[in-house]
């Protein structure tokens, strides 16, 4: 007789973007002529770069030839594209990654979602709180997360770490529970839902840690390409150390507004062991066998991002978005919303008028404003009273977003 996996069965209803996507169509099918404008899910509104476009016209002309035609690719992705990561991501920030220690995937979605396959069930995993749903439910899939309390809002098999008003949303290891020791560390820089950076003291400060309690950092940098002031790391391996103890995840959706063409990268340094085993060598069998490579058309489209002219176009999209991100963040101060992010991010966190609960805020954005955002507490226990905007709309629809607000 088959069986299910039961852990599904512990999930608390559905996936915070699909919840909030359905209370915005519902919305929309009862008000079919309200001017809704959406700053929910952190989706991109600006269309593909030129070089992104030659690239794949170019891809598909290369697949129409015979003498071109490509099938299968190698899993972990073309040379080309890892070269060309390599070189730009690290080298040029004086960090030595190999092409080898790069895979190419679909999105950093999946390749945070899917990590914990190399991981046993009975690691104590550690994310920040407010986090990106991914991480916590990917491991309540899995059954690592142990029963959800719906009265706390928490996993009772994991460590939450909390971003609070307090410690500025950037939590650190002296916000690790008391007599709890994490396994495995899921830190997000620029962070989602937040908006706030870490600083080198700050990853120093993880990096140290997790080196002398033998665990591993899952660093999620998808939005990496936000940061504009020049003492935040881009990369956790710019901290030393961090090659032995830390695994990165980066995205092309946020920065060259690959959302819908899906490509991402993992780095899995050769020197990371667990109990002497590489993970970078686990985590190469786990791919080969169950992913056959992202598109070569789309890896063409990921490499134009490191030509001089697509860094240049990338740039462009990623300094459009920031301008959003401060127009929201200077309208809502003015307003007199205490506000966080925003600056080296596409994100920006506000604390809810009048001690409102997230979901309640959420209605009230929704029914009076016409304004889709998404509830802190959706990313966890700690983001209660919060609520996230995103600079990713289009600028007119962020400008009348604000506006409304204003206005409250
Ligand atoms: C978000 O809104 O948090 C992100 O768009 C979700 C994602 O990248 O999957």
């Amino acid at each position: 007789m088959a069986r299910i996996n039961e852990n599904f069965q512990k999930l608390p209803g559905s996936y915070l973007f699909s919840e909030v996507g359905k209370r915005r169509r519902a919305f929309i099918d009862a008000h079919p002529d309200a001017d809704v404008i959406s700053l929910g899910i952190g989706d991109v509104t600006l269309p593909l770069t030129p070089s992104a476009i030659e690239a794949l016209h170019r891809g598909t002309d290369e697949m129409s030839r015979p003498e071109t035609f490509r099938g299968y690719g190698p899993e972990q992705g073309y040379a080309f594209l890892r070269e060309a990561i390599a070189k730009a991501d690290f080298g040029e920030r004086g960090v030595r990654i190999d092409p080898d220690e790069i895979f190419i995937g679909d999105g950093a979605k999946s390749d945070t979602g899917n990590i914990g396959d190399i991981f046993d069930l009975d690691n104590k995993v550690a994310v920040c709180d407010p986090v990106y749903p991914v991480y916590v439910d990917s491991n309540a899939m899995a059954g690592r997360a142990g029963n959800y309390d719906p009265s706390t809002g928490r996993w009772d098999g994991l460590i939450y770490i909390p971003g609070t008003a307090e410690n500025g949303f950037v939590p650190g290891i002296r916000d690790i529970p008391v007599g709890s020791t994490p396994d495995i560390i899921y830190l997000c820089f620029p962070n989602n839902p937040t908006g706030t950076v870490a600083g080198k003291e700050e990853l120093k400060e993880w990096v140290d840690y997790a080196i002398s309690n033998r665990a591993v950092i899952l660093f999620d940098a998808a939005y990496e390409a936000y940061i504009t002031d020049p003492l935040i790391p881009h990369s956790i391996y710019e901290i030393p150390g961090a090659d032995e103890c830390a695994i990165e995840f980066r995205s092309f959706s946020k920065n060259a507004g690959f959302t819908g063409l899906r490509c991402s990268y993992t780095v899995i340094p050769k020197r990371l062991k667990v109990g002497g085993t590489s993970l970078n060598s686990l985590w190469n069998r786990r791919h080969s066998t169950k992913f056959n490579g992202t598109p070569y058309i789309v890896q063409l489209a990921a490499a134009s991002v490191y030509t001089p002219e697509g860094k240049a176009e990338t740039r462009g999209l990623v300094e459009y978005y920031l301008e959003n991100a401060k127009i929201i963040r200077e309208g809502l101060k003015e307003a007199g919303f205490g506000v966080w992010g925003g600056v080296n991010s596409p994100y920006i966190w506000l604390k809810t008028p009048g001690g409102m609960s997230s979901w309640d805020f959420f209605d009230y954005m929704l029914n009076s404003l016409s304004i889709v955002g998404t509830p802190g507490s959706g990313f966890g226990p700690s983001g209660e009273g919060y609520f996230r905007l995103t600079g990713f709309g289009s600028r007119e629809n962020t400008l009348r977003a604000v506006e409304r607000i204003k206005k409250l």
